[in-house]
């Protein structure tokens, strides 16, 4: 049985943690091993751009930069490298492609972004679901979420808008852009179909 390795990116309030949820659960009752996995982690890096992203005064774009490297350099070598190994699929709530559609707003390119990560040698995933949503629905979505006033650092409509054009603009063939407005289920059902085939196309 082949094991891949599933990226899910989008904006805050895309819903895309619940799509991830989905795809790991569908795969897990198909009997395969599989493992979630989300970043930041909740490790010591992930645990400071925790509070990062809670602060008002975060630090400068390129310490974002080496914070999140050093995050997905541990969430490497502790969980990817050794499902990888093992055979296991990895399905993944947020990669190196957040790291350069959010850093990628402040003046370094969301392309210099990912060839540092390239450079760190993090593997580039099988399929990376981009759910997207325009900005508005995800503003109104968190708001509902979080009450207003209780918004992170990154979650500010013009930011996510141009968190979002980034996100498009790495669209390669390892993408699929799925709309996520509709309903959970009705995404769910794009996401679930491309993975089928996926899963076919590799055995
Ligand atoms: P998120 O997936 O929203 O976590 P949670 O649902 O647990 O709050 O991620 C938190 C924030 O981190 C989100 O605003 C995007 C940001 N982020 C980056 O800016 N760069 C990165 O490399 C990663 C992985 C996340």
């Amino acid at each position: 049985m082949s094991a891949e390795f599933i990226v899910f990116e989008g904006i805050d309030g895309s819903g895309k943690s619940t799509q991830c949820r989905m795809l790991y659960e569908f795969i897990a009752n198909t009997g395969k091993k599989v493992k979630l996995l989300a970043e930041p982690t909740g490790g010591p890096w992930g645990t400071e751009l925790r509070s990062m992203l809670k602060s008002s005064t975060p630090p400068p774009v390129m310490t974002q930069i080496e914070l999140f490297i050093k995050d997905r350099m541990d969430d490497y070598e502790q969980n990817i490298k050794p499902c990888m190994e093992r055979g296991i699929t990895v399905v993944m709530d947020r990669y190196f492609y957040s790291n350069a559609a959010y850093q990628g707003v402040s003046g370094i390119t969301p392309a210099e972004i990912i060839a540092m990560n390239l450079q760190k040698g993090f593997p580039l995933p099988s399929r990376v679901y981009f759910i997207d949503v325009k900005a508005e629905t995800a503003m109104e979505r968190i708001i509902k979420r979080n009450g207003s006033g209780k918004t992170e650092l990154f979650e500010k409509r013009e930011f996510l808008e141009s968190v979002r054009n980034n996100f498009l603009s790495l669209a390669d063939e390892r993408f699929l852009v799925i709309n996520g407005e509709p309903k959970e289920k009705t995404v769910f059902e794009s996401v679930k179909n491309d993975y089928i085939k996926l899963v076919k196309s590799s055995n």
